[in-house]
């Protein structure tokens, strides 16, 4: 097998950047150790000087990753390397990845630079860097928008200022594969000193073609791909990481290089991420979508059953889907409950065990049969829960097509019991409103869908609201999940979760300051 392609995850940084994406620090824990678990070389946990919520999100994740590097995004002001640094530097394998426009457009409108003082601050924050750590990325942010000379000549300084890894990013998704691929030969060889550490290439999807530019970037040379989840990430996103993936995967003749992911795990990355985020992919969306390994047409299943590899390029088990297998019903027991989870690649501690299975038995009294879908969805929402400080107790709901719909719920906050009543347009309206008189707090519904887990009458459904508070200006949006088999009890569910993911996130400010 050819050289190595280290995969660089930014799903927590410039994924995590792009609207309706924001994480909260339980969910950017969770999320980086699925990652570790994909296997990625690196994880870029955050942009560290953003502010002290950011900074602290990314020592966290250094703190729990055990063996993947964790990187630090910050410009290249000394300020913010130190802030970098103070991030990383409990991780087991630290990098700073310091940046600095060097297009002409950027250097001359954003930062009011000449050239030589854009090339001056980046030799002289590698130095800085350098004084705290081996492990250093550069970024040239509008790369291909830049002049090859200029790029060749501050690549030629970082990396005599002590850069381990070059980035030379399409910011704008501008660039076609051909391009791409001239340009960084070019570049390659107006700076011999390239060859003695890692291009990476870090491509956006303005134009639809993040991933086959990273490609062509392998063909001429790159080492290092960064790219996200799901392609989620600034405007039309980021190359998706996992068509990256199974093209290395599964097109090795035309490109014959080892790469550490484990494509098992590319399903649950993706679903992990939706659920963190309640942004779906498209249902065609390649690798993860829905309808990804789905054969409609009589043509086509007349010829899967004869020969899967009439229509089918790579397995579905490849990246990690499973068949829906029927596994447990209301009679297994916390054995048995646990051997599926273990075979299922879930480790939980006995605290979460316990809880998934309280949730599992909730779900199996209802439905007779439990698939493996339905236990990803009790154990994926489960593990980016956060405190409970108001917790459902019941509701009841009177509706009619002639009434107006009336909720009484009542929730426990602290070791209160609080019931209160609401009208509304529809059940869902009314107990919405019943809540926020409960939680005295004036909300507004962003969105709310709902989906449903397995196909069948008994399906669970899977609710997802999103929600700001009314009259703070710096409301973020709070994304909220729920299940179960009756829609009306999903969707309450994800709105109390919402509810409590932004007293979590406000308590978390109030303590950082
Ligand atoms: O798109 C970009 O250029 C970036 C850099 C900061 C790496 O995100
Ligand atoms: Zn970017």
């Amino acid at each position: 097998m050819g050289k190595s392609i280290k995969i660089f995850d930014t799903t927590l940084r410039d994924g995590e950047q792009s609207p309706g994406c924001s994480m909260n620090l339980k969910e950017k824990l969770q999320l980086a150790k699925q990652l570790e678990k994909l296997n990625v070389d690196i994880i870029e946990a955050g942009f560290a000087a953003a502010s002290p919520g950011d900074l602290l999100a990314i020592k966290e994740v250094a703190g729990v990753i055990e063996n993947t590097t964790v990187a630090s995004l910050v410009r290249t002001h000394k300020d913010d390397i130190d802030k970098a640094w103070e991030s990383v530097k409990g991780a087991v394998s630290p990098r700073i990845h310091t940046f600095i426009a060097t297009s002409p457009i950027h250097m001359e409108y954003k930062l009011k630079m000449s050239p030589e003082a854009v090339m001056d601050r980046a030799e002289e924050m590698v130095k800085h860097a350098k004084k705290y750590l081996s492990d250093i990325e550069f970024s040239a942010e509008d790369a291909t928008r830049s002049d090859v000379d200029f790029l060749a000549k501050i690549f030629t300084r970082v990396i005599n200022a002590g850069a381990t890894t070059i980035n030379i990013p399409d910011t704008v998704g501008y660039t076609t594969p051909e391009e791409y691929y001239d340009f960084l030969m070019k570049i390659r060889g107006k700076c011999p000193a390239l060859d003695k550490v890692d291009i990476s290439v870090h491509c956006h999807n303005d134009l639809g073609l993040g991933v086959a530019n990273s490609l062509s970037a392998i063909r001429a040379g790159a080492t290092q791909i960064e790219c996200t989840i799901n392609g989620i990430g600034e405007r039309a996103g980021n190359a998706s990481l996992e068509e990256i993936a199974m093209v290395l995967n599964t097109r090795k003749d035309i490109y014959p290089y080892t790469v550490n992911i484990d494509t098992t795990q590319i399903m649950r990355s993706s679903e992990l991420l939706s659920s963190i985020t309640g942004v779906k992919v498209q249902p065609n969306k390649a690798i993860v979508g829905a309808n990804a390994f789905a054969h409609e047409s009589g043509i086509h299943q007349h010829g899967m059953l004869s020969n899967k590899e009439t229509y089918e390029i790579m397995t579905p088990e490849s990246v990690g889907l499973s068949e829906n297998k029927l596994v447990l019903g209301k009679h297994s027991g916390k054995h048995a409950f646990n051997d599926k989870l273990i075979t299922m690649g879930y480790t939980l501690t006995k605290e979460e065990l316990a809880e998934a299975f309280t949730r599992f038995k909730d779900v199996a009294d209802k439905k007779k049969e439990v698939h493996e879908r339905d236990i990803d969805a009790i154990v994926s929402r489960q593990n980016v829960a956060v405190p409970k400080e108001v917790e459902l107790e019941r509701f009841v709901i009177n509706i009619g097509n002639t009434i107006t719909s009336t909720a009484i719920v009542k929730m426990k906050a602290g070791n209160k019991s609080i019931e209160k009543v609401s009208t509304g347009d529809g059940p869902i309206d009314a107990a919405f409103k019943a809540i926020e008189k409960i939680v005295g707090k004036k909300l507004k519904l962003e969105d709310w869908s709902m989906d449903s887990v397995t196909e069948g009458k008994d399906a669970l459904g899977d609710a997802t609201v999103k929600l700001r508070e009314i009259g703070n200006e710096n409301s973020n949006v709070y994304i909220g999940r729920g299940l179960s088999t009756d829609i009306v009890e999903a969707s309450v569910k994800a709105y109390v979760n919402a509810v409590n993911k932004m007293i979590y996130e406000e308590k978390q400010e109030e303590q950082i300051g």
